[in-house]
Formats: structure tokens, sequence, C-alpha cells
């Protein structure tokens, strides 16, 4: 693995994480996800808040086989997550990750008046004023003596976006008024991330289904998933306790484990 870098502009906040947390920076990886899994593969000794973190990534990874682009400025971050003891289990943590986001942007100072709106979008997107902010992706990876474990890589745009025009409109947190650091988000993330880690594994993922449902879509709502035989669409219905999305569709309620919300206007959807 390349030498971790450590520079005055860009010091690790290590000070400020949670207790037993521990960052690696990286000025360039091809990917954080895939250095972390490269990690608990090859050397074995790891522990829950084991984080790598890279100025730029040439091979960022996003969800369903998709490139996430990592220009400088932004934070791309890989958490190492003990799985819980049931794999089907294992997704909940995306969500986990996701409140957790957007209790960091809500914390992080702003300039402007008035607080912006920071939604979640299904399954672990998290939006600013409709427009997406952070994209998270949970991978699992198992260490030398078989133990899984959750990586949680999570993109936060501070200062650049991505510029896929096939991607879910992109922000950035300066675009709202944030004007931040990779460090100070780092910090303030780790922190509300171990706290709603322990709240999941306290009350299990009841307590994070309800706080994601008062961020997510209106009940009601439009909303169009991409499967891979085609869209669908209908109203929000919430989310089942397992996290999967409830749509009502035309041909009655579906519930969906995967995909991707290509739209969710927060309108009332005509239900006939
Ligand atoms: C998505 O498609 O929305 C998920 C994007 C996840 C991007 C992050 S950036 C840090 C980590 N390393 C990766 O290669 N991907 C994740």
């Amino acid at each position: 693995m390349t030498q971790a870098w450590f520079t005055a502009s860009h010091a690790p906040p290590e000070p400020h994480l949670p207790p037993g947390w521990r960052v690696m920076g990286f000025e360039s990886l091809d990917s954080t996800n895939a250095a972390l899994k490269r990690i608990v593969e090859q050397e074995g000794d790891v522990h829950e808040g084991l984080m790598v973190w890279a100025a730029t990534q040439t091979a960022g990874r996003g969800r369903a086989g998709r490139v996430w682009a990592s220009p400088r400025g932004n934070v791309y971050v890989s958490i190492l997550v003990a799985a819980p003891e049931s794999s089907a289990r294992a997704h909940e943590l995306g969500f986990v990750a996701a409140v957790a986001v957007r209790e960091t942007i809500l914390e992080l100072p702003r300039h402007n008046a008035g607080e912006p709106k920071v939604s979640c979008k299904w399954p672990n997107d998290v939006l600013i004023e409709g427009e997406k902010v952070c994209g998270i992706l949970p991978e699992v990876v198992s260490d030398d003596s078989k133990r899984p474990w959750i990586v949680l890589g999570i993109g936060i745009n501070l200062q650049a976006v991505q510029l896929d025009p096939a991607a879910y409109p992109p922000t950035a947190l300066s675009a709202h008024g944030i004007d931040t650091t990779p460090a100070h988000v780092l910090t303030v993330l780790t922190r509300s991330l171990y706290k709603w880690l322990a709240q999941w594994r306290e009350q299990g993922f009841a307590a994070i289904r309800t706080q994601w449902l008062g961020c997510g879509p209106e009940v009601g709502a439009n909303v169009a998933v991409g499967l891979p035989e085609g869209a669908v669409s209908g109203a929000f219905a919430g989310l089942d306790e397992d996290g999967a999305l409830l749509l009502e569709t035309r041909k009655g309620k579906r519930r969906i484990v995967a995909g991707d919300v290509l739209f969710g206007d927060g309108q009332n959807a005509a239900r006939d």
C-alpha cells in the first residue's frame, strides 16, 4: 500500500475522533473502499473505526458499478464497521450512515441564513434541496479469520461536484453556504456515526428507520425507481421494517429491496 500521507493543510483530525477510531490519509488512491478492503484482507489486525481517507481517487466506485468522480476538495472516506450477526441486516448500515451524514451537514457552520432542506433518498443518498450531495457505498469484506466487516464508503461534495449528466443532479456544501474542510467534516461525521451506530446496536433498526423516515420522502410523494426490468413509479408508502422501499403503484403495493430512485419530487402522486 502507498505510504500514508499527512500534511499540515490536510492534517487528520485524530485528536477529535471517537475512542479507538483511527484514520489513514492518502494523497491519492484508486478507491478508499478498495484500499480498506485490501487492508482487511491482507493485514488482518483491524478494528471498528479504522478509516481510509484520500484527497482524490483515481477509480472511485459508486453504486451499481458506476464511477464516482473524485476531484480534489471533497470527502472520500471509507469506515470499517463490525458486521451484524445476521448478514441479512448488513444493508441497514447504509441507512445508519445516511442519517449520520444528514446530521453532520446540519451541524456544520453556515454563513447564510436559513437551514437548507437536507433529505434522504432511498436507499443511501443524502440530498440538499433535492440535489445529491453525498453517496454511500457499503461493501462486505472478510478478514483472514473469515470474520465479516462492512466497509462504509462515503463521498461528500464540498466544493466540486460530479458532472455526469446521467447522475441525480449534484450539489456541494459550498453551494449552500457551508465552507468547510474535509478534516472538519470527518470530525463531525465520525462523532455522529459513532452515536448512531450505538443506537442501532442498542435499539435495533427501528430507531434508524424512524430517523430516516423523518427526512425521507413524504408518504404519498411521487417516486420512480429504476429496476433491471424497467422503471416503476408510484406513491411512496414508507420503509418496510427491514429497509425495503414500499411503493403504492397502479397494480398494488410493491416492496423494493434494490434499485435506484430516479426521482422523488415530494408532490402527491395521482392515485387511481
Ligand atoms: C453512490 O453511487 O452514490 C455511492 C458513491 C460512494 C462514493 C464513495 S467515495 C469514498 C468511497 N470510495 C469509493 O470508491 N466509493 C465510496
